[in-house]
C-alpha cells in the first residue's frame, strides 16, 4: 500500500531532507584526496546531529554507520573505512536522516581531484538521468515513466543501470512502496498523486549491469570491475506544477 502524505507531513520530510541535503554538502566539500571514509563519516554523523535530527542508516538492518561511501567500482552500501581517497577516484555519498519521525534521503557521487573524462561522463549521464526521472514524476504520469526516462538516457549514452536496487517510496518509514526501478517500459504501474513521497535513485555502470555484495554483506561492486555513479532524491508529488525535489538546497 502506498501511503499518501499530507501537506503537513511534507513540511516535516521537507526539514529531514533538508538536513541530509545540508550535511551532504559540507561531507562533499570534505572529499579530498587523502582523506579517508571513516572521516567522511564523522562528519556526517556530526552535521546530522547538530541539526537535531539522527542518522538514518547507523543500526538500520544492522548497518554500523551514517554514511555509505562507495569508491569507484562500489556501487552503494559501501561501508566507511580506513581507505584513503585519491586522486581520480570518484564516491558516491549516501545519507539519511530522520526528523519528527520522518525520513529523508539523498546521494551524490563525486570527483575526488580531478577524473578521466569519460568518468566524468559517467557521473554527469546519472545526474541527469535522476533529473529526467525527477520531471516525470507529476499526477497523470504512471509510476514507470519514471522508471522509462532513467533508462532510457543511461543506456543511449552507453551506459547500463543497475537493477539488483530500486528507489523506494519514503516517510515514516526510509523503504516503503512502491518500489521504484531505474528500468521498465512506460505507462505501467500506480498512477502518481499528490502527496506520493518519492526516493528516486539510478545506480548506472560504466560497463555491464552486473553487479555482486562483498563478504562485508553490504558493499555492492560491479561484477567487471567498471566505475558505477549513484545520485538520489527525495521528492513529493504536486496537485500542480513539477514535482518538490524536498533534498535540494
Ligand atoms: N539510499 C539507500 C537506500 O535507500 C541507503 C540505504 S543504506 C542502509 O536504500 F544502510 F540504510 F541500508
Ligand atoms: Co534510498
Amino acid at each position: 500500500m502506498i501511503i499518501l502524505k499530507t501537506p503537513a507531513e511534507i513540511e516535516v520530510m521537507a526539514q529531514a531532507s533538508r538536513v541530509v541535503a545540508e550535511a551532504l554538502d559540507i561531507v562533499r566539500k570534505a572529499v579530498q584526496p587523502g582523506i579517508t571514509t571513516e572521516e567522511l563519516d564523522s562528519i556526517a554523523e556530526q552535521e546530522i546531529r547538530g541539526r537535531g535530527a539522527l542518522p538514518a542508516f547507523k543500526g538500520y538492518r544492522n548497518y554500523p554507520r551514517t554514511l555509505c561511501a562507495s569508491v569507484n567500482d562500489q556501487v552503494v552500501h559501501g561501508i566507511p573505512s580506513k581507505r584513503k581517497l585519491k586522486e581520480g577516484d570518484i564516491i558516491g555519498l549516501d545519507l539519511g536522516a530522520i526528523v519528527g519521525g520522518f525520513y529523508g534521503d539523498s546521494a551524490v557521487t563525486v570527483a575526488v581531484g580531478s577524473i578521466s573524462e569519460a568518468t566524468e561522463k559517467l557521473v554527469q549521464v546519472t545526474k541527469e538521468a535522476l533529473h529526467l526521472g525527477i520531471t516525470q514524476a507529476i499526477v497523470g504520469n504512471r509510476l514507470s515513466d519514471i522508471s522509462f526516462a532513467v533508462q532510457q538516457h543511461v543506456e543511449s549514452s552507453g551506459f547500463s543501470v543497475v537493477t539488483e536496487f530500486v528507489g523506494h517510496g519514503i516517510g515514516r518509514q526510509l523503504h516503503e512502496e512502491p518500489q521504484v526501478p531505474n528500468y521498465g517500459k512506460p505507462g505501467q504501474g500506480p498512477r502518481l498523486q499528490p502527496g506520493m513521497v518519492l526516493a528516486i535513485e539510478p545506480m548506472v555502470n560504466m560497463g555491464r549491469s552486473a553487479v555482486r555484495i562483498l563478504d562485508d554483506r553490504w558493499t555492492a561492486v560491479t561484477v567487471d570491475g567498471s566505475l558505477s555513479a549513484h545520485f538520489e532524491h527525495t521528492i513529493a508529488i504536486q496537485p500542480t506544477g513539477g514535482p518538490r525535489i524536498l533534498s535540494q538546497l
